[in-house]
């Protein structure tokens, strides 16, 4: 029996054993988890069915597959505690952004093989993109396994390092963003003071899930979706114009506002003892 390790029972850890459960990819009894104060990872214990422990090193004397899934801050003390009780040829499966390869390897040894995912909030409607970057030494059996806990999650990307970035602006941060952008567009509607911001958005909603129906499996794309909304003449090709003006500079804003973020994020991570 395979032993999954999950150190971190917050918003995603949480998210990813109650996923991989309901999927039937990891019954309860294989999941064991730890957390800070003990209590998150408790009551999801009572909520599921999975073990909780009160210390890390427990954990990893047991793990075969150890997620970590603390904030990145996090990292490089809780791979300190535990990095002498790692089992022999535990894989590593970090959910942490702007916590590299290298540091995973620095920090948890040689030895143990390391992956990077970055799952997305998605998941929770079995959809989206979870990003995976294989480390050195990562075995295909490791591989497999990873993809095929993954699989029932969404679909599955393998990108590098270098990419995983902006990939992960576009899956991870993505809810965020669209959900944000269209309160926007939602808002716009109701300041021409004819109707109240519950239909403005209850109507974005609706026409975003419909919009997401129609895009998704790739059978229509973005510039389809529009040619067959915005025909020509018509009053959405206006509104679709002055997006196209004025949109990609906000945009350039966005991905440059994230990565300023994650730079200031990972000189800390690299400075903390
Ligand atoms: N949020 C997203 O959409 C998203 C997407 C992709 C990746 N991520 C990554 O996921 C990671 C976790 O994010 P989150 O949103 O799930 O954070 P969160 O909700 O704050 O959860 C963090 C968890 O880590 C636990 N923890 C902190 N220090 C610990 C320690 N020393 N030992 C054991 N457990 C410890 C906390 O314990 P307590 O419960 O006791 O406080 C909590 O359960 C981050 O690194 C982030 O970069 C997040």
């Amino acid at each position: 029996m395979t032993r999954y390790g999950f150190i971190g029972t917050g918003s995603m850890g949480s998210m990813l054993i109650k996923q991989f459960i309901k999927t039937g990819k990891i019954v309860p009894a294989e999941i064991t988890a730890s957390s800070k104060s003990g209590i998150s990872a408790r009551s999801l214990a009572g909520k599921t069915g999975i073990s909780a422990v009160s210390d890390n090193r427990t954990l990893a004397k047991i793990a075969d597959v150890l997620f970590i899934c603390v904030k990145p801050l996090e990292v490089r003390g809780v791979l300190k505690e535990i990095r002498g009780e790692l089992k022999p040829g535990t894989l590593l499966v970090s959910i942490a952004a702007c916590v590299s390869l290298a540091n995973l390897g620095e920090w948890a040894g040689d030895t143990v093989r390391c992956v990077r995912l970055i799952p997305s909030l998605t998941a929770e409607q079995h959809a989206g993109i979870s990003l995976v970057v294989w480390g050195r030494g990562v075995r295909p059996e490791d591989k497999s396994l990873v993809l095929n806990l993954l699989h029932t999650i969404g679909t599955t990307v393998e990108t590098d390092e270098d990419s995983l970035e902006v990939c992960t602006n576009l899956t991870s941060c993505g809810p965020a963003l669209i959900a944000a952008m269209m309160k926007e567009f939602a808002k716009g509607s109701v300041r021409t003071g004819t109707i109240p911001s519950e239909l403005a958005e209850y109507l974005v909603r609706e026409t975003m899930a419909g919009t997401a129906g129609l895009l998704t499996g790739g059978e229509m794309t973005f510039d389809g979706v529009v040619k067959r909304v915005a025909t020509e003449g018509g009053s959405t090709e206006e509104g679709v114009k002055v997006l196209q003006a004025r949109l990609p500079a906000v945009m350039d804003d966005v991905h440059g506002a994230l990565f300023a973020k994650r730079r200031l994020v990972e000189k800390r991570v690299e400075d903390e003892k």
